[in-house]
């Protein structure tokens, strides 16, 4: 059976950073975010019956083909280990082909893995008919955590959303806060560096704890998500800009401390960083994040987007921005790839 699903990327306000549990991926904390209009993964799996080897294709925003192989380690690696989930939980012999098509670029920072592992989870399981595990919203959310991208499954939902930290696999699933016609916002994203970054974030999740720092993100984080969590309902501006920011930094000194670091930030990420503070100190309503990359997450309301696109224009280091609105979560469509 062939099936396709668009899944959004999704950028955080509380972070996840560091499993509790590498097997199950369950994130330390219940962590937020919200879904981005222009970045999206859109994906098409058919499933085939015989045991010959599954076929993976990416299609850059430059039209590229990049092949995954099963060797490839690391982040590749879990999407073949995701298959063979489904053949086991679908007790059949099945081989799968795979093309998925991103609209941004991959590995840069901007939760392409967010987009491109929940689609892949979505088209997968429908593929495979596997209702009860794609049919409701938490039970897929808990296949995308377990797939290997507990940030991917905060994109199933619409709007602003929260995966909750849980005890174990049952109870860490995504929760809609509010949904997408709630809050005005906009994420203008400044794209440094569109390279692929060198530590990937599934590595970088095993080194967290190597931090000397990371005991003490633990517990700076209680009761960190049910304040940024009211500040969306509330649509109060200061608070999220205030418990935001300042989550997006002290993540990055766990990824920095860690060793090997890992180094995500670049001159230009500073400059803008420092450019933004300096806005929101006069008065405007704005703030900045960073996911695992350089590039410059732009969060403020949608009326203050000229002010943010005349001031990246302006940056010597801003190669390109990307636009985006609140945007719904995962859905399926009949717009397959092949
Ligand atoms: O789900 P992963 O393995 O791609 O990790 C994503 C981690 C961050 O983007 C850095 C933070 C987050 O919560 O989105």
């Amino acid at each position: 059976m062939k099936a396709t699903a668009i899944s959004p990327a999704n950028i955080a306000f509380i972070k996840y950073w560091g499993r509790r549990n590498h097997d199950l991926f369950l994130p330390y904390t219940t962590t937020n975010s919200m879904n981005l209009s222009a970045c999206n993964a859109h994906t098409t799996v058919e499933l085939f019956e015989g045991d010959k080897i599954d076929s993976i294709i990416i299609l850059g925003s430059d039209g590229k083909e990049i092949e995954i192989k099963r060797e490839n380690g690391d982040k590749d690696e879990l999407l073949f280990k995701y298959l063979d989930r489904v053949r086991e939980l679908s007790k059949k012999k099945i081989y799968a082909k795979v093309i998925s098509q991103l609209n941004f670029p991959l590995g840069a920072g901007i939760a392409s893995s967010a987009a491109g592992m929940s689609a892949f989870v979505a088209a997968v399981l429908k593929a495979a008919d596997l209702k009860e595990y794609f049919e409701s919203k938490i039970e897929l959310s808990k296949e995308v955590r377990i797939s290997g991208s507990p940030s991917a499954a905060r994109s199933v939902d619409d709007g602003y959303t929260e995966l909750l930290a849980g005890d174990d696999h049952n109870d860490s699933y995504v929760r809609m806060i509010a949904d997408e016609n709630h809050w005005d916002l906009v994420d203008i994203i400044a794209v440094l560096n569109p390279e692929k970054k060198k530590i990937s974030t599934n590595l970088g999740h095993k080194l967290a704890s190597s931090s000397p720092f990371m005991d003490a993100r633990i517990k700076y984080l209680e009761g960190k998500p049910e304040i940024v969590r009211d500040a969306i309902l509330n649509k109060d501006f200061k608070t999220l800009a205030e418990y935001s920011e300042a989550d997006s930094i002290n993540m990055h000194a766990v990824m920095m401390t860690s060793n090997p670091a890992a180094y995500y930030l670049s001159a230009g990420s500073l400059d803008i960083l420092k450019s933004i503070v300096a806005m929101r100190e006069e008065g405007l309503d704005v703030f900045i994040t960073f996911d695992a990359g350089p590039n410059a997450h732009i969060i403020t309301p949608k009326k203050n987007s000229e002010i943010i696109n005349k001031f990246l224009q302006s940056n010597q280091f801003v190669k390109y921005s990307i636009y985006n609105e609140v945007s719904k979560g995962t859905t399926y469509s009949d717009n397959h790839l092949f």
